[in-house]
């Protein structure tokens, strides 16, 4: 029994591992994800307490392609709004036999809290905690980057937008750093960068001019306004003149450089529709994967996979 938490400490031998795991799902020369019994017998709840379209989707997909029984706990209708504490929800989960809790949250570290302190038996997959990290968002974006790519080496990345209040972008910069591209560039204004932006290892541009010249793939991110507590930023007009992804700043990068956006993509406010839906764009290809790369995870998870000590860096999960 393992937990997923974090890029953060993971070696690049596990990140690939994981990487070709979810390779091994999908159909050779097909967009179909295999059906396998990795998981027959296991119990696995999706524990949202934030909201979720694609994540939310492709953990139950993944699930069930690994033959698990799958709970979705609508939280809004469970008894945590008659004041049962997160503990107790996931002790009575527990009692019901559970094997693996996906688990979204708005608190940074609440996965991490509940792996330590309140079901260490059950196997935590982290979903999405706060501003911290969004680790399977990582992954299925540098599966993304691995199929057009075919490689990490020599690639500038940039991720442009709001950084400051993203958990992806972190995910990301530790994934893209560790599996060896040549650079990553943030592109932001100041109001939207982490104070202290290059020690994630990442190079600071405020212009997209400038960012995105050279670049290979080009992450954007959207404004997100359900955590910025009252922050000072540019309204949402003046962010899509500047930082908005038309095809006219297209034009800065690479000829063929990707385009990739997590989602929920916000058209007209940090994409134009013309580029979220163009010839470079792979963003529902980042949504097919989530597929692939969750069932790695999972079944890596309950495998005891995620938990080796990697090599010349004595990190593990
Ligand atoms: N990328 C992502 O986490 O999307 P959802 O919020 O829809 O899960």
């Amino acid at each position: 029994l393992r937990h997923f938490l974090a890029i953060e400490g993971l070696g690049q031998a596990l990140l690939t591992r994981i990487l070709d795991t979810a390779d091994s799902f999908i159909e050779v020369g097909e967009r179909t994800i295999k059906k396998v019994p990795l998981l027959r017998g296991r119990t696995v709840v999706n524990l949202f307490f934030e909201p979720s379209t694609r994540t939310r989707s492709t953990f139950e997909l993944a699930a069930k392609r690994l033959s698990a029984d799958v709970l979705n706990l609508d939280i809004g209708t469970s008894a945590t709004s008659k004041g049962e504490s997160l503990s107790d929800t996931l002790l009575n989960l527990r009692a019901m036999a559970s094997d693996m809790f996906v688990m979204r949250h708005s608190q940074s570290g609440a996965p991490h809290f509940v792996a330590q302190s309140v079901t260490p038996d059950v196997a935590i997959i982290n979903a999405g905690d706060g501003r911290h990290e969004h680790p399977t968002q990582a992954m299925l974006d540098m599966l993304t980057i691995r199929q057009h790519m075919k490689t990490f080496s020599g690639l500038r990345v940039a991720i442009v937008g709001d950084v400051q209040h993203s958990r992806v972008a972190r995910s990301q910069i530790r994934a893209l750093n560790t599996l060896g591209v040549d650079e990553v560039r943030l592109i932001a204004p100041d109001t939207l960068l982490p104070h202290e932006p290059e020690a994630l290892g990442a190079r600071v541009f405020h212009r997209m001019e400038e960012g995105l010249r050279n670049v290979d793939v080009i992450i954007m991110l959207r404004l997100q306004h359900e955590r910025m507590e009252g922050a000072l930023l540019p309204s949402e007009s003046e962010f899509y003149r500047m930082y908005g992804l038309t095809r006219e700043k297209l034009a800065y990068a690479n000829p063929g450089a990707l385009v990739m956006h997590p989602g929920p993509i916000n058209r007209g406010v940090e994409i134009e529709s013309a580029v979220a839906d163009g010839p470079q764009s792979v963003i529902l290809g980042q949504v097919t994967n989530g597929i692939a790369v969750r069932m790695a995870v999972m079944s890596m998870s309950m495998g005891g996979q995620l938990n080796e000590r990697q090599s010349g860096t004595g990190e593990g999960v």
